[in-house]
């Protein structure tokens, strides 16, 4: 009898162990990363997240601190617990390890990320790579607060990215975003692997950064936006903490000054701007290329190297946007003549230049980014004439664009573009003549003509934006939609535990 109850407690206790074994996931391939890395190897055991209550961060190597700092943050909003932070000068053998790799085969943002049953490991091939690692490994986290405990399968991460500049826009002239709207945009990007946020600061709506030297284009110029909202714009300072958060995350920020068009908001602050010397009236409404700075005044030029030398000292990066597109009111010649000399400045203050497909129409001095977004011609002159082509095209990229014709936000002058069509294209293959040789990177714009506050931006950025950083990080033979949407699929529960207000895609197999 006794021996039989006993017997029948151990087929009990073994059953029961493994019903709690068979909910801990130890295939690591089996995570839905996005984007997808190069290569996963499963080793089939399980690292239980109560190890990370220590992180240890390579002593002396450069930017590993905030990407620590990061994670920690997350661990302890998922567990309660508190994580530590340390400096080491040996590996240790549990907890997480953040370092730069001494592996020199690692491509240029590239990483490794090593779980194992105590030490999740993440080693970059610098400090880029090794953010993009760990936002490989919180990749591997539940969604949201769970009890303990919570197992990370064990393996293999290798990684590098296809382009080395991955990003997105935000418009926040014709609608203005806070500092921390702006801050939440970049934490979007940064779960998502990106690199760049393009900062479209002005436009005919509204001016949205502070020029010391010429102070009337925030007091006049950054007072309304579209639809006749109050407007606002960002001090140096706060642009600088904005500039911060983003180097924090690896993100650079690049502002464009659109010009010689685009710019009524600009005229409206200064009479002296206008070839008739009278100041605009402010614009609210969101018709484009009726504006122009007046070409050749001298005090158009010295403006814009004010403006260019105080927006060079606040921007680390090495690039300054000068926009230039659908200046429909500069004549032909009156517009190549602005932005030659536009050029000049810009590279008088060190940095260098990106601006969209027509300025291509120009000299172009060495260095130019063409951001192809519109006209095929003007991308491939670029080319023809030694620039670099950044990926944009509107009716693949457009964020602003609707998904069908039902979206209750965005425009369509581009097209519809549902979140297959936004995912299904090469941007080494898109437009004849232009090949992975001739392109910097891949960018997703978002206009804010039609979006006023962040649940809106959220609308139209998911689930297209993991879409796009994918794009630019896995290698074109290693994309497909019908596979890439049901690993999309498991984002939405991420998309859900973070608030964020998605289109939930019929196309998508979303997981209840
Ligand atoms: C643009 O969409 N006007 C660059």
């Amino acid at each position: 009898m006794r021996k039989i109850s006993l017997l029948s407690i151990l087929v009990i206790l073994v059953s029961m162990f493994q019903s709690c074994t068979e909910k801990v996931e130890t295939d690591l391939t089996k995570t839905a990363f996005i984007p997808k890395p190069t290569s996963v190897t499963a080793s089939g055991g399980a690292y239980n997240l109560a190890n990370a209550k220590l992180i240890y961060v390579q002593e002396g190597a450069e930017g590993l601190l905030p990407t620590a700092e990061i994670v920690a943050e997350k661990i302890t909003q998922l567990t309660g617990t508190e994580v530590e932070i340390k400096t080491t000068n040996s590996t240790p053998s549990k907890g997480i390890y953040i370092a730069i790799s001494d592996n020199d085969q690692l491509n240029s943002q590239g990483y490794e990320l090593k779980i194992k049953k105590y030490i999740a490991s993440i080693t970059g091939a610098d400090a880029a790579g090794c953010f993009f690692g760990a936002q490989t490994f919180l990749q591997t986290l539940p969604v949201k607060k769970a009890e303990s405990p919570i197992y990370v399968p064990t393996g293999v991460v290798t990684d590098s990215p296809e382009y080395a500049y991955r990003g997105a826009m935000l418009d926040v002239s014709r609608h203005f975003f806070n500092v921390e709207e702006v801050k939440q945009y970049i934490d979007f990007l940064a779960m998502y692997k990106m690199n760049v946020l393009h900062l479209h600061i002005s436009d005919d709506q509204g001016w949205r950064i502070e020029i010391k030297s010429w102070p009337k284009l925030t007091e006049i110029g950054g007072q309304t936006e579209v639809g006749g909202g109050e407007g606002g714009f960002y001090t140096q300072e706060q642009y600088k903490e904005l500039v911060q958060y983003a180097a924090d995350r690896q993100i650079m920020i690049i502002p464009e000054i659109d010009m010689p068009g685009h710019t009524n908001a600009a005229l409206a602050s200064y009479a002296e701007l206008n070839c008739d010397g009278k100041a605009r009236e402010l614009y609210t409404g969101t018709n484009v290329g009726f504006s122009t700075l007046c070409t050749d005044k001298e005090i158009t030029y010295q403006f814009i190297d004010d403006v260019i030398r105080e927006l060079a000292a606040i921007t680390p990066g090495p690039y300054i946007h000068i926009g230039g597109d659908e200046s429909h009111v500069t004549a032909h010649d009156d517009y190549v003549y602005f932005v030659n000399k536009v050029q000049d400045i810009v590279k008088k203050h060190g940095k260098k230049i990106i601006g969209w497909d027509e300025i291509a129409n120009a000299k172009l001095i060495d260095d130019v980014t063409v951001q192809f977004w519109a006209d095929v011609e003007n991308t491939t002159l670029g080319v023809e004439k030694g620039a670099q082509v950044l990926m944009s095209p509107a009716a693949r990229a457009y964020l602003d664009m609707q998904y069908d014709s039902t979206s209750h936000l965005g425009l369509h002058w581009a097209g519809y573009i549902e979140v297959d069509h936004g995912y299904n294209w090469d941007p080494a293959t898109l437009v004849e003549g232009i090949t992975k040789e001739n392109i910097l990177g891949i960018e997703a714009p978002l206009w804010s003509e039609t979006v006023t506050n962040i649940d809106e931006v959220e609308y139209l950025v998911f689930p297209r934006l993991p879409g796009y950083a994918e794009i630019g990080w896995t290698a074109p033979s290693e994309r497909s939609w019908d596979e890439y949407k049901t690993r999309l699929a498991k984002h939405g529960k991420r998309f859900e535990a973070l608030g964020i207000d998605y289109y939930k895609s019929a196309l998508v197999p979303w997981e209840e």
